[in-house]
């Protein structure tokens, strides 16, 4: 059965799908993205992803495409169509298709692209042994609380990683303190066993999974740190691990080539990560 993608109102096969050479999410990269993971054929955490859109297309002045309900219709249409177990959905809206000039249109529509990806398994080597992180400079703007399409410098960084034989690039601001991966947040456990990710800010995207973790630890006797760390305090740090809608949670067990602590996934990371599943599976199952 051939894959479908959902273009401005429209079911199609995914090879025969297009857009207008002068949509601005093509000219101007002016446009906002979502993936909200599938797991068992359900959306996981549906209504915080719709909310960072709203979120993200209120900061851009955007409409909405359709009504969120309609948008939900569509989504759940597109999942039945492509018959996807685990995965992702990707959404993404434009400002839509208009003369090319920076300032907006005056009545552009709103374009509006979903696709689904099946999960592409995370190679056991990476979750029996952690996956290395390299350090970049943030080169980012100052708004990466927008979920925008322009990902030219996560590209970059996530190239160099590839590069330097890492996973991801962990990203450091003027401060020398880590903001997050180019695609995933990052976190660390203390030495004494707190943990920490950066707080949330318009210095990096409010990750669903980094929330849903902290909504799920928050039961737990645990204690969490919201707030900056250094890269030198990530590097001295007893664990650490990455999160997001496709990786979930991820040990990461060497920062620049050095170990992160013993150098093997944390307990705690490990304990997470079977926490976050679990979650999915839970909510795959509650629906
Ligand atoms: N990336 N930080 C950045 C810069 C991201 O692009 C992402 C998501 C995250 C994690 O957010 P979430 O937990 O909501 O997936 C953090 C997605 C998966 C992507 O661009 O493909």
């Amino acid at each position: 059965m051939p894959r479908h993608a959902y273009v401005n109102g429209r079911y199609v096969p995914h090879g025969e799908a297009q857009v207008h050479i002068e949509d601005r999410g093509y000219q101007f990269a002016d446009g906002v993205y979502e993936v909200v993971p599938v797991f068992a054929g359900r959306l996981i955490d549906e209504e915080p992803h719709l909310d960072r859109l709203a979120y993200s297309l209120g900061e851009l002045r955007i409409a909405w495409p359709m009504s969120r309900a309609a948008l939900k219709l569509v989504l759940r249409e597109l999942i039945r169509r492509n018959s996807l177990a685990n995965g992702i959905v990707y959404l993404q809206v434009t400002r839509g298709v208009a003369p090319r000039d920076h300032r907006f249109p005056e009545h552009s529509r709103p374009a509006l692209v979903i696709t689904t990806r099946r999960a592409r398994p995370i190679s056991p080597a990476h979750l029996a042994n952690g996956v290395p992180v390299v350090t970049l400079p943030d080169i980012r703007w100052r708004r990466c609380d927008i979920k925008s399409v322009s990902l030219l410098p996560n590209v970059l960084a996530k190239q160099q990683a590839v590069e330097a034989g890492a996973y991801e690039s962990w990203l450091i601001d003027a401060e020398g303190c880590v903001t997050e991966g180019s695609s995933t947040n990052a976190w660390i456990v203390t030495k004494d066993g707190r943990l920490v990710t950066r707080d949330r800010s318009a210095a990096i995207l409010s990750g669903i999974t980094r929330q849903a973790l902290l909504d799920l630890v928050e039961v737990e006797q645990l204690i969490v740190e919201e707030r900056r760390f250094t890269l030198a305090e990530a590097k001295a740090a007893a664990e650490a691990f990455l999160t997001s809608s496709s990786s979930f949670v991820l040990p990461v067990t060497r920062i620049d080539g050095a170990p992160v602590g013993d150098g093997k996934p944390g307990r705690l990371t490990l304990k997470l990560r079977d926490t976050y599943i679990s979650h999915m599976n839970h909510a795959a199952a509650a629906l």
